[in-house]
């Protein structure tokens, strides 16, 4: 491939947040409340010329054995709330907040979005999730709850009517006073928007979920999706597969980016970076955190083995009633997979903490600067990614590294930019102007119509 059509590299930055990535045990790990961090962590990000920078969001405190689970943060501020104030201090960054589709109301959320797309000049985006379960429901309606199959259909139906308010002053597109009116099955809704057009016309939507009707949520609603596809082949099919579902939906299937989230330890030698990569996953997992994650598998508690110890002999208590509450993934048969472990740290004489760290996420990429930006240029000229979101595992300090050292090798390859080109997130991305809310809700209830007939010849 020649240099001009040489794909470019992008980059995101995922601030680190409530999960075992991050560690807080490190005595340069700061605090996830505080501004500075914030700051901090955005400002490297756009001095590395990243695409945006993102927050995730848990509506609810991860409860273990009937406490909070507080072995590593819990809980954090407001997402739009943070990201207005990050639009005072950077000028080019894009600013992406996680907001449940499920327990939030387009009309507030549109506002709000809308108001962060003003204040940044057209750098809002909305990665929407449907959020997991009952138990983090309780804090929002009575019984808390959504059938699986409806949180995806409120979704879809809250993208479309929060685009109708944000174009409803757009002349041309919507009927340009503002006036709005909306009526589904989840929403029944009418009024005057009171904003402007926004800078981006709509802030851009991500998706991040994986099953069949959340990809299919992604190719017939969002503009990129956050994945945890990572590896060039399983990163490929992944992206053949959104790329096609896109195409159905009568897009252009480059308009439908992909950013896997990514780890990395950068050393000066592979040596030196397989050995700090070691350390930093034996930091994240601690003796106790390596109880604890055995605990969710088991349903019971295991504090009576010892984490250098071998595996717990006792059987898991497979009661549905889970002794995790408020996380995003949830294992249904723990039998099969404690076999599989079981037989893995038999074979490799692996203590409970050993054999957590080479069953829970490893790094993506390890390597020195040269060889990781060779990596994850290969990675993008395999069209198994668009860009990456980096997820350090350090608050705030985690990207000052990757940014001083990896992309100036990216530079170098030809493969990254040297400066930002135009205003808003949607240029950062490379995505073309905002496609009008009917042409969506057109191009979906084509091709729903085409599945349906061709399942009825079929069947
Ligand atoms: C990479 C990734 C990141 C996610 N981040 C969040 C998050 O920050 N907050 C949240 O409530 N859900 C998050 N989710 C959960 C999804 O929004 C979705 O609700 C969940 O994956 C179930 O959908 P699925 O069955 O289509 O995968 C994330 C999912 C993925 C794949």
């Amino acid at each position: 491939m020649t240099e001009r059509t040489r794909r470019q590299v992008h980059l995101a930055a995922h601030f680190p947040g409530v999960n075992n990535t991050t560690v807080w045990s490190d005595p340069a790990a700061g605090s996830n409340i505080e501004f500075d961090s914030f700051e901090h962590m955005a400002r490297t990000a756009e001095r590395g010329l990243f695409d945006f920078f993102f927050l995730a969001e848990g509506l609810r405190l991860r409860e273990h054995k009937g406490r909070v689970f507080d072995l590593d943060t819990v809980g954090r501020p407001e997402t739009v709330s943070i990201l207005a104030a990050l639009a005072q201090v950077t000028e080019h960054l894009g600013l992406a907040g996680t907001l449940s589709s499920t327990y939030n109301e387009p009309y507030d959320l549109a506002r709000k979005l809308g108001t962060l797309d003003l204040v940044s000049g057209g750098r809002a985006a909305w990665n929407v999730v449907t959020s997991n379960d009952a138990f983090t429901g309780a804090n929002f309606r009575r019984g808390g709850y959504l059938d699986y199959a409806d949180r995806y259909r409120r979704a879809e139906d809250f993208i479309s009517t929060a685009r109708t308010l944000w174009e409803s002053r757009v002349p041309a597109i919507g009927p340009g006073d503002g006036s709005f009116s909306h009526r589904s099955e989840f929403f029944d809704i009418a009024g005057t928007f009171g904003l402007p057009p926004l800078p981006q016309g709509h802030p851009v939507v991500f998706q991040a979920g994986d099953s069949p009707a959340g990809r299919d949520f992604a190719a017939g609603s969002a503009d990129v999706v956050f994945t945890r596809h990572t590896g060039i082949e399983a990163g490929a099919a992944f992206v053949a597969d959104l790329r096609a579902r896109a195409a159905g939906y009568g897009r252009e299937p480059g308009s439908l980016k992909i950013f896997p989230g990514v780890t990395f330890a950068i050393g000066d030698t592979a040596a030196e970076a397989e050995e700090r990569s070691r350390h930093i996953r034996y930091q994240q997992v601690s003796p106790a955190g390596a109880i604890a994650f055995l605990e969710q598998l088991w349903g019971r508690d295991l504090t009576a083995y010892d984490p250098d110890g071998p595996l717990p002999d006792v059987e898991p208590d497979v009661d549905p009633a889970a002794i995790t509450r408020g996380r995003v993934r949830h294992i249904k048969d723990p039998r099969p997979t404690i076999a599989a472990w079981r037989e893995l740290a038999a074979a490799r004489h692996l203590s409970i903490r050993d054999l957590v760290v080479e069953v829970s996420a490893r790094h993506s990429f390890v390597g020195t600067p040269a060889t990781i930006a060779e990596q994850l240029d290969a990675y993008v000229q395999a069209g198994a990614a668009d860009g990456f979101i980096l997820v350090p595992h350090l608050t705030p300090g985690g990207l000052d590294e990757f940014v001083d050292r990896v992309v100036p090798e990216l530079q170098n390859r030809g493969v990254y930019r040297d400066a930002y080109h135009g205003t808003t997130l949607r240029d950062n991305l490379g995505l073309p102007r905002f496609r009008p809310e009917a042409e969506w809700t057109a191009a979906r209830s084509t091709t729903r119509a085409a599945t349906t007939e061709l399942q009825e010849v079929v069947s």
